[in-house]
Order: C-alpha cells, then sequence, then structure tokens
C-alpha cells in the first residue's frame, strides 16, 4: 500500500509540474501566473477538488507518443467562490501551449456536463495555441463538442470566459458563445485570423495587441466585457463578479446581507440634472448614489458608452442596471450601445434578475452610418430584448424619453412593472425644438416666432404629466428618494409570475 501511494503523489506530483520548470519560468517571465496559480487565486482556498489529472492524449504521430503529460494541458475540476460552488477549466499554456487535443476537449467536457447537472457556473481560463497541431481532426472534433455543449448551457448555467494568453482561429467561438468575456491586458489576444494572415489576405499591417488584444475588445469591438491588468487582478474582479450571479436559471439571484438602508434619501439627487435640457450630467454618479453600498460592477465600460451597464445590489440583491448616458452622444441609443444593452438585457432575464432601467434618451442616432450600419435590425434587439423579458423592471425617466427610444428603454408597453418618472422628465414625440420645426416649417425664417412655439411647445409637453395622465407612468417622484421608490417596488416584486407564450424560441432579429 505505502508503495502504491509513493507512486500515486509521484505521479501527481509530475503533474503538477506541468510542462517542466523551463516553461513555467517562461510563462513567469510573460507576467502570466501558471493554470494553477490562477486556479488557487480564484477559488476559495483548499477548495478545489480536481479531475482528470491522470488523463492523457492519444496521439501517436509526430514523436507526440514519447511526449506525454499528464493531465494533457487543461486543469480541470471544482471549487467554491466565497463559499459558492464554480466548475472551472484552466488551460496551461506550458504544455503544448495549452493546445486543444481530443483527451484536453474531453475533460472540459466533463466538468460541463456536470456543471449543467448539479445547476452551477462554468468558468474557463482560456491560454491556448488552439487546435493540437499534431491531432487535426480529433482536434475540431472536440472544439466542436465543447461548442455544443456552449450552446445548450447559455441561458441555463452562467459561462464566463477569462482569456489569459492566446485564443485564436475558430478557438475564439467557445468563449463567445459564453455569456462573459474578459481579458487580460498585454498577455492576451482573440482573433479569428493573425496579423500573418491579415497582412497576406488585406496587406493590413497590425500587431497582435492592435488586432485582438485585450483594449481593442473592451473598446472597439465589444467583444470583451472587461480588461484587467494583470492575472492577478483579473482573477479577483472574477471572483467579485461571479458573487452576482445566480448559479443557475432556476435559481434567484444570491443576496447578501447589507449596512445600506433601504430608505436612505439622497438629497444631492435632487439637482444632479441640470437646468438647461442640454447639458450633460453624469449617469454613473446616480447609479452609484442609488445602488447597496456604492457597488457597481460596470461591463462594457469602455464601449458604447453612451449606455451604462452592469450588475449592482438592492436590498442586498443582484440588479441588472441599464441607464443611458447623457454625458456620450447625449445619451442617443446607436447600432453598438443597443446591442450591448440588448444583451445584458437578456442575460438578466435568462438568470433571474431584475432590471433597473435609467431613462435619458433624445432618441435613435441619425445618419448614414447608423442606417446602413443596419440601426434598424440593432435598435430591434433592444427592443425585443425588453419586451421579451419577464423578470422584475422597474424604469425611471430623469429627464429625455423621447420617440421610439422611450417605448424601448423598459416602458409601461413593453410589460415595465412600475415606471416612474422624475419631476424633470420629459416624455414626448420628440424633443420641443425638432418638433416645431417640423410643424411649423414654413415659418423657419421667423425666428422670433419659432423660439415661442418651442417654448410653448416645452412648457406643454416637455414634462411628465401627460405620461402621468395616461397611467403610462406609475407615479412622478422625487429625485432623492429614488432609491426608496425602487426598494419597495422590487420588494413588491419579489413573487412576480409571468410567462411568455410557448414556443420553440423566438426569432430575435439578428
Ligand atoms: C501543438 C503547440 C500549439 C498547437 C503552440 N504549441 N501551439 N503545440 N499545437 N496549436 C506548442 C509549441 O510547439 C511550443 O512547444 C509551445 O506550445 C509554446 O509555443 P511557442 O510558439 O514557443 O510560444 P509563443 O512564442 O508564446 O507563441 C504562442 C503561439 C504560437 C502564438 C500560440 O505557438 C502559435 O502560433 N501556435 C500555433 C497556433 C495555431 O496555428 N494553432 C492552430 C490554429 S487552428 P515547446 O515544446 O517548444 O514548448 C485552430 C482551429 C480551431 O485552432 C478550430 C476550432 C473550430
Amino acid at each position: 500500500m505505502q508503495e502504491i501511494l509513493r507512486k500515486l503523489e509521484a505521479m501527481r506530483e509530475a503533474a503538477r509540474q506541468g510542462g517542466g520548470e523551463r516553461r513555467v519560468t517562461a510563462q513567469h517571465a510573460k507576467g502570466k501566473l501558471t493554470a494553477r496559480e490562477r486556479i488557487d487565486l480564484l477559488l476559495d482556498e483548499r477548495s478545489f477538488e480536481e479531475w482528470d489529472m491522470f488523463v492523457e492524449h492519444r496521439c501517436s504521430d509526430f514523436g507526440m507518443d514519447e511526449n506525454v503529460v499528464s493531465g494533457d494541458g487543461v486543469v480541470t475540476g471544482y471549487g467554491t467562490v466565497n463559499g459558492r460552488l464554480v466548475f472551472v477549466f484552466s488551460q496551461d499554456f506550458t504544455v503544448f501551449g495549452g493546445s486543444l487535443s481530443e483527451a484536453h476537449a474531453e475533460k472540459i467536457c466533463k466538468i460541463m456536463d456536470q456543471a449543467m447537472k448539479v445547476g452551477a457556473p462554468v468558468i474557463g481560463l482560456n491560454d491556448s495555441g488552439g487546435a493540437r497541431i499534431q491531432e487535426g481532426i480529433a482536434s475540431l472534433g472536440g472544439y466542436a463538442e465543447v461548442f455544443q455543449r456552449n450552446v445548450l448551457s447559455s441561458g441555463v448555467i452562467p459561462q464566463v470566459s477569462m482569456i489569459m494568453g492566446p485564443c485564436a482561429g475558430g478557438a475564439v467561438y467557445s468563449p463567445a458563445m459564453t455569456d462573459f468575456i474578459f481579458m487580460v491586458k498585454d498577455s492576451s489576444y482573440m482573433f479569428v485570423t493573425g496579423p500573418e494572415v491579415v497582412k497576406t489576405v488585406t496587406h493590413e499591417e497590425v500587431t497582435h495587441e492592435e488586432l485582438g488584444g485585450a483594449v481593442t475588445h473592451s473598446t472597439r469591438s465589444g467583444v470583451a466585457d472587461g480588461a484587467f491588468e494583470n492575472d492577478a487582478e483579473a482573477l479577483l474582479m472574477l471572483r467579485r463578479f461571479i458573487d452576482f450571479l445566480p448559479s443557475n436559471n432556476r435559481e434567484k439571484p444570491p443576496v447578501r446581507s447589507t449596512e445600506d438602508p433601504e430608505d436612505r434619501v439622497e438629497p444631492s439627487l435632487d439637482s444632479i440634472v441640470p437646468g438647461n435640457p442640454n447639458k450633460a450630467y453624469d449617469i454613473k454618479e446616480l447609479i452609484l448614489k442609488v445602488v447597496d453600498e456604492e457597488d457597481f460592477f460596470e461591463l462594457q465600460a469602455d464601449h458604447a458608452e453612451n449606455i451604462v451597464i452592469g450588475f449592482a445590489r438592492m436590498r442586498g440583491s443582484t440588479v441588472g442596471i441599464v441607464a443611458n448616458q447623457p454625458m456620450v452622444l447625449a445619451g442617443c441609443l446607436d447600432i453598438k450601445s443597443a446591442i450591448k444593452a440588448a444583451r445584458f438585457v437578456r442575460f438578466c432575464d435568462c438568470f433571474n434578475i431584475p432590471i433597473v432601467t435609467f431613462v435619458d434618451v433624445p432618441g435613435f442616432l441619425p445618419g448614414t452610418a447608423q442606417e446602413y450600419g443596419g440601426i434598424i435590425k440593432h435598435g430591434a434587439k433592444l427592443l425585443y430584448a425588453y419586451a421579451e423579458a419577464t423578470v422584475p423592471k422597474v424604469t425611471v425617466i430623469t429627464r429625455k424619453a423621447y420617440g421610439g427610444a422611450y417605448d424601448v428603454m423598459s416602458s409601461k408597453h413593453l410589460r415595465g412593472d412600475v415606471n416612474f418618472a422624475w419631476p424633470s422628465a420629459e416624455i414626448a414625440v420628440m424633443g420641443p425644438k425638432g418638433a416645431v420645426e417640423i410643424i411649423f416649417r414654413q415659418d423657419l425664417e421667423d425666428e422670433e416666432k419659432i423660439a415661442r412655439l418651442t417654448e410653448e411647445y416645452r412648457s406643454k409637453f416637455a414634462n411628465p404629466f401627460i405620461a402621468g395622465h395616461r397611467g403610462y407612468i406609475d407615479d412622478v417622484i422625487q429625485p432623492s428618494t429614488t432609491r426608496q421608490r425602487i426598494c419597495r417596488s422590487l420588494a413588491m416584486l419579489a413573487g412576480k409570475k409571468l410567462e411568455n407564450p410557448w414556443r420553440k424560441h423566438g426569432n430575435l432579429p439578428l
């Protein structure tokens, strides 16, 4: 027995060495942690239960039968984050560059299947050179097995990807189908085809970082939901992030006790909206003042900044926040912001997370770039997402709610449960100036008359009361009491039951 135990420990130790000291040193020299160090930081201390440590690849071509490493380039298993169960796979770049073999894929699939059975999130720490070149088609099959599971898990358990090294070619599509993608600056990249192929095909010269680095994807493309400075920060933020998510689609979001009183009044909100309707204010200031303990986990903070999305807590329980940002493009909706918010609303709806929407939107962004880019279809995504959502929906119109954008932003007509307006709200078909310029087009030369009519339109329509008369909003509230009113609404909505008609699935305007 002693002999067997000694052998077992030797085998474990060999597996823990990964690709060996030289490659571990090279990994550290790049500022990256190893697969196991990452798991140690991500999970609660000593909570990790590793599976399949002894799995080996089955390839014998190209001398691979002589080159076998226990675990085959991915560490898999489960553990806890602040006491809550998660499944995790962490690709080990020190073993065949973290490349995905048939056996490597089977390990990932095994934990994905188990996570579905018990209803717990799957976290992928990606650091891989892609398909195991020596295995060819078997590796492609492995990817497809993972993809299929990504799709069947979607909306059932949360799936989160942290890109911590290369992720290229078809390999990008597994993270792309997970709910959230985070990246590490300077050491991770994602692209469908790399700089060399790009140069050959389009003659563009571009670096890895420019083409698919963390900054590119968290600002330009919107592929990544956040970018972190280094591995340690990324993993600690991931822990914080996981705390907001329910474990599966049948659970309510987690509740954390809070010292922040539900009825906290915030007097500064009474003066946050400037008197001049053309002046901006920072909607994030409002969000921080309303949510529990000023704790807001913003997603895609540097992409489509005209809309703000992220998780916070109210009454200790997770809520999804969606808010127009008057500081950027005056808070207009455009293609990028509609896509950004639509996917977030759909995530919240999948996972029983109430949605709190703050509205200050002058409309959809006009222009050929938007029309040619398909704003009609992309804007419809957000409309569709809100209309489809059956979770509790609380809406606060702080200022402008014009035109179609009024309808889109969780209006009463899209089954908004509680719709408040601040006294500064302007709920109308369009802004006073635009309206007068259309109705009185023949008088445009007469500046005085236009100014007078604009003022008349403003005082008649640019207020919350016409919508109030029709019951389109439930109450006009004092801004300083916003937190209290939202908390009460959420408490009232805790038992909400609403189902959409049976169907295989809807046909979201993609
Ligand atoms: C097998 C691989 C590998 C791969 C890297 N390695 N990628 N082994 N299959 N795909 C091995 C290397 O041989 C090397 O082994 C070690 O990992 C580290 O690689 P380096 O090149 O030394 O590291 P670095 O300079 O950091 O470059 C990393 C890299 C590069 C950019 C990822 O290795 C690279 O370009 N790899 C090939 C990428 C690729 O073309 N993959 C297939 C794409 S097709 P030693 O023994 O020296 O340590 C694909 C299809 C997926 O993925 C389709 C899904 C539908």
